[in-house]
């Protein structure tokens, strides 16, 4: 990564407003996939061993604006400081007389404070400047760690980083470096994997992964897309008509680098007591639904990614959230698992069913960023990396 790091700040006696990505599911206060926090606990111990004061902040859902109690950052500071084992003061605004007369003292020597959600303030998704402003007089130096919000341009992502001496947490780097690889120094052979339900979603990503991969196999709702672009009736299986001249062409150009399920499971309707069957993709009735790739496709992809030196995934091979229906996204995981180059995972969805199948130590890297990551990939730049300092300006 050639941005600048954490590292390469003076980070001893200096408060940092590190941006972290910890929006993460949770029910009942109380949440429920802490991945997301786990994950920065290397970029928060770094600064704490170097003797700096992180004040660390974070949006949480998509709060309009304003403070919204179902969306405050409390739940998060309790699992925060269970897995921090440090005090964290978590505080009910991100700037204004309350944070600035904790700061005065800063009683949380060896722990960290944590902002309100940034969300509950209109000028945090405008990135207007004179809440940049406010939050650059937090501290005096930014690191930004959220690479799962970095392709959002606000305040806390990339206005405050104009007003600060910024670099990459170290979460940040190890995203960017795995992501980095893929698309540029991938070992061969490269083999992508891309599920989920759209073609209009990925239609970037499909482009750029074919420019790199050796293979690229799909699964998921958008490969009846393709089918249909491929002249088989699919029956009653969900189809943008409307970008079947994309996929025609997308076939046209990878020829055979370009692997698509050769059976599926279908039902009537997508519940876990639907009678379901496995059909080839020839022969899908009009009465129902592609809900799975079947076992003959997770076989074939199995072969391919078990060949692969490195293997990008991205999105399920079905409606994995029902058990009926989870077989090709489990048995992919399986697989990638399996692969002995380097494996790399984002979205949520795959993130999930590798968690669930307890495999995320067999993974690489498991990125935390679902959107950053495959406009990653697709060859966009992110605003909250493109906004960090380069090494050699540092
Ligand atoms: C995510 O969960 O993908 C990031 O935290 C970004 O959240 P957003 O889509 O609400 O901006």
């Amino acid at each position: 990564m050639n941005k600048r790091s954490v590292r390469d700040l003076n980070v001893g006696g200096k408060r940092v407003l590190v941006r972290v990505d910890f929006n993460v599911p949770i029910k009942d206060c109380e949440v429920t996939d802490d991945t997301r926090i786990r994950r920065a606990l290397p970029t928060i111990r770094y600064l704490l061993e170097k003797g700096a004061r992180p004040v660390l902040i974070s949006h949480l859902g998509r709060p309009k604006g304003e403070p919204n109690p179902r969306y405050a950052m409390d739940p998060v500071a309790r699992r925060l400081e269970e897995l921090l084992g440090a005090p964290v003061l978590k505080l009910d605004a991100v700037v204004g007389p309350e944070v600035e007369e904790v700061f005065k003292s800063w009683d949380v020597e060896g722990g960290v404070v944590l902002l309100e959600n940034s969300r509950f303030y209109p000028g945090e998704t405008k990135n207007d400047p004179d809440f940049a402003q406010q939050l650059s007089a937090l501290a005096d130096l930014y690191v930004d760690d959220a690479f799962g919000a970095a392709h959002r341009a606000h305040a806390t992502t990339v206005g405050v980083a104009e007003h600060l001496p910024a670099a990459a947490g170290l979460l940040m780097e190890d995203e960017i470096d795995y992501l980095d690889k893929v698309l540029r120094d991938p070992e061969r052979p490269f083999v992508a994997i891309l599920g989920g339900a759209k073609v209009s979603d990925k239609v970037g990503v499909i482009e750029s992964l074919l420019s790199v991969a050796d293979f690229l196999l799909i699964g998921g709702a958008m490969c009846f897309t393709f089918f249909k672009a491929q002249g088989y009736e699919v029956g009653k299986s969900l189809v943008e008509d409307e970008y079947m001249e994309e996929a025609r062409r997308l076939i046209d150009e990878a020829g055979e680098r370009l692997v698509l399920p050769v059976d599926i499971v279908v039902a009537e309707r997508s519940e876990e007591d639907a009678p379901s069957q496995t059909v080839r993709v020839e022969e899908i009735p009009e009465n129902v639904m592609g809900l799975d790739v079947g076992p003959e496709t997770v076989e074939r992809f199995g072969e391919h990614i078990r060949k692969a030196r490195t293997v990008f995934w991205n999105g399920p091979m079905g409606v994995f959230e029902v058990d009926a229906f989870a077989k090709g996204t489990e048995g992919v995981a399986r697989a990638v698992a399996e692969s002995e180059g380097t494996s790399i995972v984002g979205g949520g969805d795959s993130v999930a069913a590798v968690t669930k199948l307890g495999l995320e130590n067999e993974m690489s890297h498991i990125s935390t960023g679902g959107g950053a990551s495959l406009e990653y990939i697709e060859g966009k730049e992110l605003p909250g990396i493109a906004v960090l300092p380069n090494k050699e300006d540092a």
